[in-house]
């Protein structure tokens, strides 16, 4: 979602985290369907194809598809496509990375998660890039803990990504998530720690992270929705969805 005001950020009862961690074990699973047909010749729109399968099968409602007019079911973001790729005829080769974004809606409540996959067999820099995206999600959740603050996630995520020569998008910011796609707090991850609203338990957020191997800019494309890198370089996506407890952060869109 893109940068804005802040506003109060909802805190969920238990019941309420329970029936989000539903609608995100789904989103999880069909993101692992999907990622498990990722291969050498398969396109983007095929994938798509199979997520509206998934879902139909499911009967949950797919959250991007007619947000702000997005007319597909995934975000598929390839190479130097940042966020908001949409899926087309675009055939997937070897040494491609794609990240796969999908939100669902289920009983009134949200799912979100993004993962990046390599196409067959890719460079080592480029599995470099891939797990230091990954593991700068896990470190922002590991900060999502009661008495901290907002900006410590943004601060972690920032911290590692650039110690390790690589850097993180500012355009896009993660978001609160309930019974909306987005709400407040917005979930930037960059930053200094001790800044924003202190966490408590029941807030729930997606977090993520979007890594860049060289610089941090992007341009939005003609399409109005594809964010690619403004040098070429490629990017890496990770995102969970997660609820602040009063014991280890619940990654609630892990299986
Ligand atoms: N995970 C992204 C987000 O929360 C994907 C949104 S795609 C959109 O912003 F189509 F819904 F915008
Ligand atoms: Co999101």
């Amino acid at each position: 979602m893109p940068l804005g005001g802040n506003e109060i950020v909802i805190l969920r009862s238990s019941d309420e985290i329970e029936r989000l961690r539903a609608s995100n074990i789904i989103v999880a699973e069909i993101l692992n369907e999907l990622k498990g047909n990722v291969k050498t010749g398969v396109s983007t729109i095929d994938l798509e194809r199979i997520c509206e399968e998934e879902v139909r099968k499911r009967k949950v409602i797919p959250a991007f598809k007619g947000y702000r007019g997005y007319p597909y079911c995934i975000c598929t973001s390839v190479n130097e496509q940042v966020v908001h790729g949409m899926p087309s005829k675009r055939v997937l080769k070897g040494g491609d990375i794609v990240s796969i974004d999908l939100g669902i809606l289920h009983n009134g409540y949200y799912g979100d998660s993004a993962v990046t996959v390599p196409v067959g067999r890719v460079s080592e820099e480029v599995n470099r890039l891939i797990d230091v995206a990954e593991k700068a999600l896990y470190l922002g959740i590991n900060e999502a803990r009661v008495g901290s603050r907002l900006s410590d996630i943004g601060a972690a995520i920032q911290g590692y990504v650039e110690a390790n020569g690589f850097s993180v998008v500012r355009d896009f910011v993660g978001h609160g998530i309930g019974q909306s796609l987005h709400e407040a707090p917005q979930v930037p991850n960059f930053g200094v720690r001790g800044k924003g609203v202190r966490l408590k338990a029941g807030m729930v957020l997606a977090i993520e992270p979007m890594i860049n191997m060289g610089r941090c800019e992007v341009v939005i494309l003609g399409d109005g929705w594809t964010a690619v890198t403004k040098d070429g370089s490629l990017s890496a996506h990770f995102e969970h969805s997660i609820a602040i407890t009063n014991n280890e952060p619940y990654i609630l869109s892990r299986l």
